[in-house]
């Protein structure tokens, strides 16, 4: 790598944590000023999820997820809380997991650990997991760090564990967003950069009746 190249990286990623030190501690905030849709992606989300949970050969455990990039804490407390025993929370942004201690409640209590990483930093607990949710955060990371983070996800996996991504995904190609420094990958793009981890994606939908003007959501889920 070019000593210029190492630079926009480090500024790809100073930018972006600049960003989310800004941003206000909210739904609203976590949502890019779209928090109407928060319900809509959680019941979404609930569905998806829900196929691979339960007892019986193959089925997902309920014991412990992780929520990567959780910000507040949106999904775990509306989506994993209510069906893991206990929760992680890792995100970049200190502020964001200080407020999650309050805006979590009472149930926060089974929060296992607040980690205020870079997921191009972390490193989850080997055979940690059942499930590993990515949502609105690939964008964040590089391809390289991506990939890197997604192999790091498997080794952290139980047996039967699931690693979601649900991210938005552009018509063609990678599309910059300088605003919050991050991009935005097509759905090809996003296929390939699992499958160069070694992971194989087992079941992949589009998020449905999202306002038009939004990306497309996607969700796969890997493993
Ligand atoms: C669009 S918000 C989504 C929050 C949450 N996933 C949700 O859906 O409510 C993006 C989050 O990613 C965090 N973030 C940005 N870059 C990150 C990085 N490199 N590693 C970990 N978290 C990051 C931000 O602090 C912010 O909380």
């Amino acid at each position: 790598m070019t000593s210029r190249t190492a630079t926009d990286e480090a500024s790809f990623y100073s930018n972006a944590e600049d960003y989310w030190k800004e941003i206000s501690p909210t739904v609203d905030g976590m949502l890019g000023g779209y928090g109407s849709i928060s319900n809509i992606d959680i019941n979404g989300s609930k569905t998806f999820l829900q196929r691979f949970l339960g007892d019986g050969e193959g089925k997902t455990g309920s014991g412990c997820a992780l929520d990567c990039g959780a910000g507040i804490g949106r999904i775990t407390k509306r989506l994993l809380l209510p069906l893991f025993k206990t929760v992680d929370l890792v995100d970049v942004t200190q502020e964001f997991l200080d407020k999650a201690k309050t805006y979590l409640g009472e149930e926060g209590k089974r929060v296992g650990n607040y980690f205020c990483y870079g997921l191009q930093d972390f490193v989850p607990e080997s055979g940690r997991y059942d499930v590993i949710w990515i949502q609105w955060v690939v964008g964040h990371l590089t391809d390289d760090h991506l990939v890197d983070f997604l192999r790091r996800c498997q080794k952290a996996l139980r047996p039967n564990g699931l690693i979601v991504i649900k991210d938005n995904v552009s018509y063609e190609g990678v599309i910059p967003d300088e605003v919050d420094s991050s991009v935005c990958r097509d759905l090809n793009i996003v296929c390939s950069l699992v499958r160069r981890a070694g992971l194989r994606i087992v079941h992949q939908e589009q998020q449905k009746n999202f306002p038009k003007e939004l990306y497309q959501v996607h969700t796969l889920a890997i493993r």
